[in-house]
């Protein structure tokens, strides 16, 4: 800048004027306050018309019929866990575990659990140890597990008692003999399945009640039964659930309901195994940021007062400078 035009500046900042107002509504004129509602009014519009979106969404998604879809949708259970600040019921998961060993292990793996997720979950640290000593681990067969217990001097891999740390062992070594023991039907890995199912833990209690008998004109092939709630109606897998089944430990009367409603669950419990953390980290998290907010807002409001209440205007002089340099 040359010096003329800089001896200018300073001459025109030296002589504006500074104009505070400290009351905003004071200073507004028509049109400033005609753009705010405008403004607010089209941010209203906006929210009702995305809660209107949302509930015609929501809607959709629980109604019984859908477009392309063969199967029923389950009824909403009200589960005991669903509240932001309810846990798993423990004892469920542990009766849930009983129902899944006596009757979904014999065709069903859950090979991302291992034994020592269920201590302190559902089980002591000793009753865990001798559940998993129930299991003869076959590592010849099972190239998942991650225990590798051979091979010996001869290279030869054998077979042990499971341990701890030992993954819960599938009932078959790979897909292909499992799909040959089912008339060709894949026995999925239960682990994840409540997750990876829409609506996964209704889907899973409906499928293992709702059987029933198949409607006319529903051909079933060998081995196949009928399940409004399995997509196509016909399942590869027959109704496995009876009351009685299973001797619980605690004594609860083993309905079918109730069995199912355990084993669901205790698969919950397999596909998020940090449900109740979760909610207790969330929890924390939502306290600490209240108290942090509580403290901040005041301190921010004070602060910032004078800065949203406060217009500046620099109001340049009338007559052109005068100095011959600036002619
Ligand atoms: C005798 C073997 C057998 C037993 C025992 C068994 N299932 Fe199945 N299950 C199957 C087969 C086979 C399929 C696949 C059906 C198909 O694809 O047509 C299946 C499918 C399923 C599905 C549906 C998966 C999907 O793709 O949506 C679920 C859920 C399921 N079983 C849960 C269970 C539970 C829980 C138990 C224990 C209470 C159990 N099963 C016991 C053989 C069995």
């Amino acid at each position: 800048m040359s010096r003329a035009g800089a001896s200018c500046l300073s001459s025109f900042s030296s002589t504006a004027k500074r104009v505070i107002f400290t009351s905003s509504g004071a200073s507004e004129d028509g049109t400033v306050r005609a753009r705010r509602w405008l403004g607010r009014a089209t941010k209203t519009c906006l929210g009702i018309l995305t809660g209107a979106a949302a509930t015609v969404l929501y809607a959709l998604d629980r109604s019984a019929l859908e477009a392309g879809h063969t199967s029923v949708h389950p009824p909403d259970h009200p589960w005991t866990f669903r509240g932001a600040l309810s846990s798993l019921d423990h004892s469920a998961i542990r009766r849930g575990w009983q129902v899944y060993k006596t009757v979904c292990s014999a065709c069903h793996s859950v090979k991302y659990v291992s034994f020592k997720d269920l201590v302190d979950v559902c089980f002591t640290e000793e009753e865990a140890r001798d559940i998993a000593a129930e299991y003869e681990q076959e590592f010849e067969k099972l190239k998942h597990a991650q225990v590798e217990d051979g091979p010996d001097e001869n290279g030869e891999y054998s077979t042990r008692p499971c341990k701890l740390p030992d993954r819960v062992p599938s009932p078959y070594p790979n897909e292909e003999s499992a799909r040959a023991a089912n008339n060709g039907a894949y026995p999925v890995d239960l682990s994840y399945v409540i997750n990876a199912r829409p609506r996964g833990r209704d889907y899973v209690f409906g499928l293992l009640t709702g059987y029933t008998e198949p409607p006319a004109g529903v051909e079933l092939r060998d081995g196949q039964a009928f399940n409004p709630y399995f997509e196509g109606g016909s399942i590869g897998m027959a109704e496995m659930l009876q009351d009685g089944l299973v001797d619980y430990d605690d004594g609860t009367p083993a309905y079918k309901s109730q069995m199912a409603k355990d084993v669901v669950e205790f698969l919950v419990w397999t596909s998020n195994q940090d449900w109740d953390c979760r909610k207790l980290v969330c929890f924390k998290g939502i306290c600490i940021g209240f108290l942090l907010l509580a403290t901040i807002y005041p301190i921010f409001r004070q602060r910032m007062n004078l800065h949203r209440n406060t217009r500046i205007c620099f109001v340049p002089r009338k007559k052109p400078c005068e100095r011959k340099e600036c002619q």
